[in-house]
């Protein structure tokens, strides 16, 4: 009798205990660009609790990276509070990106599974990206723009990593180079043990992306200083375990995912990406 009870509550309870999902839109967009992938959750997951952030839509998307990371923050602090069983945290794109900062500074925000959609998670550097912003700026000059107390008011700026030109980076970017625990900082401690947290660390990539550059970025693969691509495994952030990437890969916990055929702007639009490489990871 106990036997039976206890199958039949682990054959129900898949269905009944979906975790939320809280979903965060990229640049230049906003909650509506993120709706077909909430609907397709709740189509095939029924019952799951969706929230899809609607901060920093459009224009404000440009604001800076700390001041999203910390007001968006404070909305999955609140949702993870009302459900202490953990939630899934999806980001697309530059919200991915704000996603990653929101779990490793935030000690209140409890994920099980965040899935970093197409994330310029090393950094960008790339005409592609650029021209959605700023059309006139080469990459080759865009620096002196980003580094600089001024450029570093919009959140391109705060992710741009221009191979070339590594010390200044490394004086002026105010965002990625810490969250990366590239430089040193009071909170370098706490940005890995937060992200150790995490039950799965799912990167979603791929070669056809035309925006993401380069692509590799999406899975913490970079440019050397000859522009040559160096894929995350051969990258100090994972040799160096510096954010808890190597940890989490030993326990089984990464998911590296290239997919080929997706352009930047289908990712968040493609069924068959949410039925594949969505649904299969979430809690
Ligand atoms: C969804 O919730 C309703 C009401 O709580 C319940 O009756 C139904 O069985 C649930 N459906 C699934 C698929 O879990
Ligand atoms: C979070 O919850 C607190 C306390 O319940 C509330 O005062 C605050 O307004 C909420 N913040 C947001 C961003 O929802
Ligand atoms: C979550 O933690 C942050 C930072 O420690 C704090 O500012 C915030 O008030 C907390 N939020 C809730 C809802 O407790
Ligand atoms: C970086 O900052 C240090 C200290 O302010 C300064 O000495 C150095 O020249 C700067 N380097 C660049 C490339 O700006
Ligand atoms: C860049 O290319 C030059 C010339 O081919 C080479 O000497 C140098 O070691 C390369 N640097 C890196 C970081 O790969
Ligand atoms: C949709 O995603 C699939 C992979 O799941 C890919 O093969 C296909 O090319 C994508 N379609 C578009 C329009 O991006």
């Amino acid at each position: 009798m106990a036997l039976w009870f206890f199958t039949l509550f682990l054959f129900i309870s898949p269905c009944l205990s979906y975790k939320p999902v809280v979903l965060i839109h990229g640049v230049m967009t906003g909650s509506g660009s993120m709706e077909m992938i909430a609907h397709r959750i709740q189509e095939k997951h029924p019952n799951t609790t969706v929230y899809n952030c609607n901060r920093f839509e459009s224009w404000s998307s440009l604001e800076t990276m700390w001041h999203q990371v910390l007001e968006i923050g404070q909305d999955v602090a609140n949702i993870s509070l009302q459900h202490p069983e953990g939630i899934n945290l999806i980001g697309y794109s530059q919200g991915g990106l704000i996603a990653r900062g929101i779990i490793q500074t935030f000690p209140n925000v409890s994920v099980s599974t965040f899935i970093s959609l197409s994330s310029p998670q090393a950094g960008q550097y790339g005409a592609g990206f650029l021209h959605l912003v700023f059309p006139g700026l080469l990459k080759e000059s865009a620096f002196e723009l980003f580094y600089s107390r001024v450029g570093q008011h919009t959140s391109v700026g705060n992710y741009w990593n221009d191979p070339y030109h590594q010390p200044l980076y490394e004086n002026y970017s105010v965002f990625l180079p810490y969250i990366n625990n590239h430089l040193e900082s009071p909170k370098t401690a706490d940005f890995k043990s937060n992200l150790l947290r995490l039950k799965r660390l799912v990167l979603i990539g791929g070669p056809d992306d035309n925006v993401i550059t380069p692509w590799q970025s999406s899975q913490f693969g970079y440019y050397d200083a000859n522009e040559t691509v160096i894929e995350m495994h051969d990258q100090p952030i994972y040799k160096d375990d510096k954010i808890g990437l190597k940890s989490l890969d030993k326990k089984g916990k990464l998911h590296v995912v290239t997919v080929p055929g997706v352009n930047h702007f289908s990712w968040h639009m493609n069924v068959s990406i949410v039925d594949d490489y969505l649904l299969p990871y979430l809690d």
